[in-house]
């Protein structure tokens, strides 16, 4: 069972990786700055925001801790699962992330996205690495990726450290967990196509994508995961 996330908690955290961001030059598009009541009025026009889940997504992994597991999100602009199909026209996306020190985003990979994992600025990303074997991680088996263009052969459990400026590309099988190191880190996502219902295999059972609401004061803004209750 997860345990919930307290609203009054995601509205700071919101406030918070605005700010965090905004800091590094960086400003979210219009609509992270409408209101649920805006959202609701507008709902027959933004199919393209909510079919795409773009928007605020902050988790804490259905762990109940998320200064130790848990991940700020904001996903920018997001492609169509049908154009990745037929392999022409919006095949990409893009998200903004904030991983705190020493917060873990746990063990995973994906089925279907390759993404690039860039330091924007703040402290150093640590990413750990393993291989795959026959879809599950194996914490014997090493990967080669690209850092920057730069292809490596890593040892099993490797743990990159990138700089602010620096990146890894991550294909599909790639085991990954990720965190801040030093300091709070600014983080962005470029990647394929984005599906975050299907396409995020976590190591433990225990973690699950999205975490459960519990309603303490109303919130500031929808989170992705509540565009199905709040724009029914
Ligand atoms: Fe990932």
């Amino acid at each position: 069972m997860t345990v919930p996330m307290k609203r009054s908690a995601v509205n700071e955290i919101m406030r918070e990786g605005e700010a965090f961001m905004r800091s590094f030059g960086f400003i979210l598009p219009p609509f992270s700055r409408w209101s649920p009541g805006e959202m609701q009025a507008r709902k027959s026009e933004i199919e393209g925001i909510t079919g795409a889940a773009l928007g605020w997504d902050i988790t804490d992994f259905g762990l109940g801790d998320f200064g130790r597991t848990g991940l700020f999100l904001f996903t920018v602009r997001n492609g169509r699962l049908a154009d990745l199909r037929q392999g022409r026209g919006m095949l990409y996306a893009e998200k903004a992330m904030i991983a705190r020190k020493d917060q873990v985003t746990p063990m995973h990979r994906h089925v279907l996205k390759a993404e690039d994992i860039i330091n924007r600025g703040g402290g150093t990303l640590v990413v750990e690495l393993f291989g795959d074997t026959d879809g599950r991680c194996d914490r014997d088996k090493g990967t080669r990726v690209a850092t920057d263009g730069i292809w490596r052969t890593l040892p099993p459990g490797h743990r990159l450290t990138l700089a602010p400026g620096e990146s890894v590309t991550l294909m599909p099988g790639d085991w990954h967990a990720f965190w801040g190191e030093g300091g709070d880190v600014f983080v962005a996502e470029v990647s394929t196509v984005n599906d975050d219902n299907t396409d995020n295999i976590f190591e433990d059972p225990a973690v699950t994508r999205f975490s459960g609401i519990e309603e303490d004061e109303a919130p500031l803004h929808l989170l992705v995961s509540d565009y199905a209750a709040w724009l029914r």
